[in-house]
């Protein structure tokens, strides 16, 4: 199945977590690219699935990410599945703080898409990093795991 994986990073944290859940897509069989959000002018026609991930600003998704979903996630994407995650300052596994992953989830939500794993949230030990321990990790087996969600849904490569 063909998708991308479309992110936003300040200080190279995020984009981090992005590759290393292009490689878990990839490791699954997904045909996966990645793109840095600010830059996609028209998501090809032929893409099956999308990954959106975004650092938390003020407990939501930053503007260039919020940008791409409004100009880029267009009618004919209701219904494709997708699914979301974030870079966010604290504990890993900590719950119940408002975050980019759950923003994206929402708001890719709202416009029709069917979320098929996560959100997953990746855990920065300051503002401008570093990430904590095990975080790439995590977020290879999240890759993974969506490539396999994908796969159960019917919709292999
Ligand atoms: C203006 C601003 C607001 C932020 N607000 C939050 C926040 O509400 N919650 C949080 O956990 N982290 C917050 N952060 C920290 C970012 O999540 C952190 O810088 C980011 O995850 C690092 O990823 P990056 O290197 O890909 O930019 C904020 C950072 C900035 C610059």
């Amino acid at each position: 199945m063909k998708g991308t994986v479309v992110y936003y990073s300040k200080w190279g944290n995020c984009e981090q977590v992005a590759q290393a859940i292009e490689r878990g897509l990839e490791e699954s069989g997904q045909d996966v690219s990645l793109v840095e959000a600010r830059s996609v002018q028209g998501l090809g026609g032929d893409l099956e699935f999308l990954v959106v991930g975004s650092p938390t600003r003020v407990g939501k998704m930053a503007g260039p990410v919020r940008k791409f979903i409004k100009r880029e996630i267009t009618g004919d994407w209701s219904g494709r599945p997708f699914a979301a995650f974030g870079t966010k300052m604290g504990s890993p596994g900590e719950k119940g703080k408002p975050e980019s992953a759950y923003d994206i989830n929402r708001a890719l939500t709202e416009k029709g898409l069917e979320p098929v794993a996560g959100p997953f949230e990746a855990t920065v030990s300051g503002m401008k990093g570093r990430l904590t321990e095990g975080a790439l990790d995590l977020a290879f087996q999240f890759g993974k795991e969506v490539g396999e969600a994908l796969r159960g849904q019917g919709l292999s490569v």
